[in-house]
């Protein structure tokens, strides 16, 4: 079977100072789950393996340099789902942890299909996944961020999250993941440091089965990112994955998604890729831009924002 896989790094109006850094690290992401793919290995390890680039990579709202709850902490939301099995792991809320997406992949193999909070990081020490203190997943750019805001110079998230001052300032949005593997098997994974300011305990769409992700062997996988709030309200994962199985192409089933979220919800912003068991690819975003890079096995890697 041909492999495939794509990554993104988020979708908001991506200012073009930080443009390269998106790239490059969507670029990163895909080489890794690219080479794990072509040891044969699995695309549950793929995405795993993606997506701890870029929880490691500070340009993204994803582990390390995620953007600061209301409190000035980061809590982190991560979900992966195996489209063979529909099996799903999901954390929430974590406080220590470096990599969300290892301990979902923990809770997706355990018998658990979410856990958050406390209860989550207990089971992260159980699993053998090291903890580190709140303040090391803060980076100076989101602590300058939130010390504005804390000031009145910067605005908190409103309505419409992607156009407000705050999301030119600093990072903002979830990052993603979609594995085909040889033995024909699809996987979505994403993880998410959420919206800036949110209140402490928020969950956006990224954790949610078929809001932030959706993954059904037979059809095709979806991962979403924008405005949680909003992308929860028309659970946009699996209205994608729908699109699919009533025969529209993966382009259009993810501009329909888009195009869906937009007027469905006043503001509805975000993006949404797509991937088939037969390799092909759909994505599509209503911000600005969306950080992306994907490849299918015998074509060049493709990437842009
Ligand atoms: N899309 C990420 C969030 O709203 O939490």
């Amino acid at each position: 079977m041909p492999i495939a896989m794509i990554i993104h790094g988020g979708a908001w109006n991506i200012p073009d100072s930080l443009v390269e850094a998106h790239v490059a690290g969507c670029r990163a992401a895909l080489e890794t789950g690219w080479a794990v793919l072509k040891t044969g290995a699995s695309a549950l390890d793929a995405c795993e393996a993606a997506v701890r680039v870029l929880e490691d990579d500070p340009t993204f709202d994803a582990g390390t340099g995620s953007v600061l709850t209301s409190a000035g902490t980061v809590e982190l939301d991560a979900a992966l789902m195996d489209g063979r099995t529909l099996r799903y792991g999901a954390v929430a809320n974590l406080r220590r942890l470096r990599n969300p997406i290892s301990l979902a992949r923990h809770v997706l193999e355990g018998p658990a299909t979410f856990l958050a909070g406390e209860g989550a990081e207990q089971f992260a020490v159980a699993c053998g996944l090291p903890l580190c203190d709140n303040h090391e997943l803060i980076t100076p750019r989101e602590r300058h961020l939130w010390e504005r805001w804390q000031a009145g110079q910067a605005q908190a998230p409103a309505e419409n999250p992607p156009h407000t001052e705050v999301h030119v300032v600093g990072g903002h949005d979830t990052v993603g993941a979609i594995a085909l593997d040889r033995m024909g098997n699809l996987v979505a994974a994403n993880s998410t440091g959420g919206t800036p300011f949110k209140l402490p305990g928020r969950i956006g769409d990224t954790p949610l089965i078929g809001c932030g992700l959706y993954a059904d062997g037979r059809v095709g996988a979806a991962v979403c990112t924008g405005w949680g709030e909003a992308i929860t309200r028309v659970a946009m994962a699996r209205r994608a994955i729908e699109l699919l199985e009533r025969g529209l192409p993966p382009q259009s089933a993810a501009e329909v998604a888009v195009r869906t979220l937009g007027r469905a919800v006043p503001g509805g912003n975000g993006g949404c890729i797509i991937l088939t068991p037969q390799a092909r690819i759909g994505l599509a975003w209503n911000t600005q831009r969306m950080a992306y890079a994907y490849q299918s096995e015998g074509a060049q890697a493709i990437w842009g924002c």
